[in-house]
């Protein structure tokens, strides 16, 4: 077996014929691979590698590419695209584009331009990221504008994303930064209202139930498509004020409207269903779906007659679970990003300790509440919040009856930004939030709509 104190000592030396035999295509395809693995970064004009490109195994052909990528030899070009255009497997067809890529030559723009019609989307995206390179070079554009309408989802928005962005806005305030006039702030207003008023990329974190159509009787809409409307108005709102990659977590269930009389039937909506294409559209990207799991004798008995008489088809569950829907905001960062925006104190301080729950069954039991009908528990509501942001972040909900997401926040050392229609419900919550928390900056204030229109014009002066 080669070792890697070996291929160092052959690097050193610049021995090739060290490097003839330990990666001759006879020998088999389990060396081969340990040599190439071994290998690190070889003087780039030293390219033992290149015969393999030619060799029968695919991950043997893939190590090789990776290995000749590493060298950013400019003369690897023609080699590379020559390759490209015969290689069967699509993998490696991804990793010799991405090995283009690198050379960074503008040269290489037509070279990767005909990879755009490859079959396989991974590799036309792989080639789109190459060309991107150069999204200021007028050969580039020509070949990358045309794919925002392209057949994959992940090619469109990957170019979308790249040219709506070329000279756009760049957030205010670092990233962990948030305004001080909205910190710990509720308001009795209609939420749209509100959120016209709000500046875009102001929250990190987005927690909200929202109302369940015409299930409960605080709201009332007109029809079915008249809800998610309004919803799909305010979460397009929600979208323009969060941060660059930053989630929205939306907890909802299918509801039951009852029927009207014996004669009718009762009727079932499939609100997460039917929300998430829309969210989809507004620019969220899908994260997961939790199932919120309450337990058995918590559900409303809907099969007492089946019970009875066994018939099938009139078989109806009992409801014990609710979806908590995480989205993020679709943005071409990663994860990785949005937390190295944090000092290490933050992120150390914000670390999850203790027990967590791995999987996406979330065993918590409801909350009820004497003023309240609809209230998520603050076990929930404080687990999202600690998943799903970092401490001092401002956390938004929309519809934040009683203020549970505000309670939440406080006892996890976020700030909150609370909307709430309701009079009620709104003093309700000043009356359980408005003691803050000892250890927060900013004491909990709550306005009318009018008193947050003065706040703003003396913001915006
Ligand atoms: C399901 S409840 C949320 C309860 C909250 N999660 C809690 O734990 O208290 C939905 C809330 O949205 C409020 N709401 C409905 N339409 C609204 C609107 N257009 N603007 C602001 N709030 C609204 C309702 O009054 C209700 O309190």
């Amino acid at each position: 077996m080669v070792t890697r104190d070996q291929i160092e000592q052959a690097k050193r030396r610049r021995d090739l014929t060290f490097f003839q035999s330990a990666l001759d295509a006879r020998n088999s395809v389990r060396t081969l691979l340990q040599v190439l693995e071994q290998l690190g970064r070889l003087p780039s004009d030293f390219d033992p590698t290149l015969p393999l490109l030619e060799h029968p195994h695919a991950e043997v052909r893939l190590a090789a590419v990776k290995g000749l990528s590493r060298l950013e030899n400019r003369s690897l070009l023609p080699v590379f695209a020559e390759r490209a255009q015969k290689e069967s497997n699509t993998h490696v067809r991804r990793e010799l584009v991405s090995a283009i890529g690198r050379l960074r030559l503008p040269e290489a723009i037509p070279l990767i331009g005909e990879l755009l019609s490859d079959p396989d989307p991974k590799v036309v995206l792989q080639a789109v990221r190459a060309l991107l390179c150069f999204r200021d070079h007028p050969q580039a554009q020509n070949l990358l504008l045309p794919l925002a309408e392209h057949p994959n989802e992940l090619v469109r928005s990957a170019v979308q994303r790249a040219f709506s962005q070329t000279g756009e806005r760049r957030e205010r305030e670092p990233h962990p930064a948030s305004l001080d006039w909205l910190k710990n702030l509720t308001v009795c207003a209609d939420v749209l209202q509100m959120l016209a008023h709000v500046p875009s990329e102001s929250v990190h974190l987005t927690f909200t139930s929202p109302p369940y159509y015409n299930a409960r009787d605080y709201t009332l809409y007109r029809s079915y498509e008249e809800y998610l409307d309004f919803l799909v108005r305010v979460f397009r709102e929600v979208h323009r004020i969060t941060k660059d990659g930053r989630f929205f977590v939306l907890n909802t269930s299918p509801v039951l409207v009852p029927r009207m009389s014996r004669q009718h039937a009762s009727r079932r909506y499939a609100i997460p269903f039917d929300i998430h294409p829309r969210l989809i559209e507004i620019g969220f990207e899908f994260v997961d779906d939790i199932i919120w799991v309450k337990p058995p004798g918590s559900a409303k008995n809907r099969n007492g007659g089946f019970f009875q008489h066994r018939k099938p088809l009139a078989y109806k569950a009992n409801s014990v679970v609710e979806y908590v829907m995480v989205y993020r905001k679709a943005t071409d960062k990663l994860i990785d990003w949005n937390i190295r925006q944090y000092d290490p104190q933050t992120i150390e301080a914000s670390r999850v300790v203790g027990d967590y729950e791995p999987t996406n069954v979330w065993e918590i039991a409801p909350a009820s509440d004497p003023v309240h009908p609809a209230v998520f528990p603050l076990e929930l509501a404080t687990r999202v919040i600690q998943l799903y942001s970092y401490k001092g972040d401002l956390v938004f909900d929309p519809f934040a009856g009683r203020g549970t997401v505000g309670q939440a926040a406080l006892l996890t050392e976020r700030y909150f930004l609370l909307c709430e229609k309701e009079p009620a419900y709104f003093e309700y919550a000043r009356e359980r939030i408005s003691s803050g928390n000892l250890l927060s900056d900013f004491t909990p204030r709550f306005m009318y709509y009018e008193e947050f229109i003065y706040l703003i014009q003396k913001h915006n002066k």
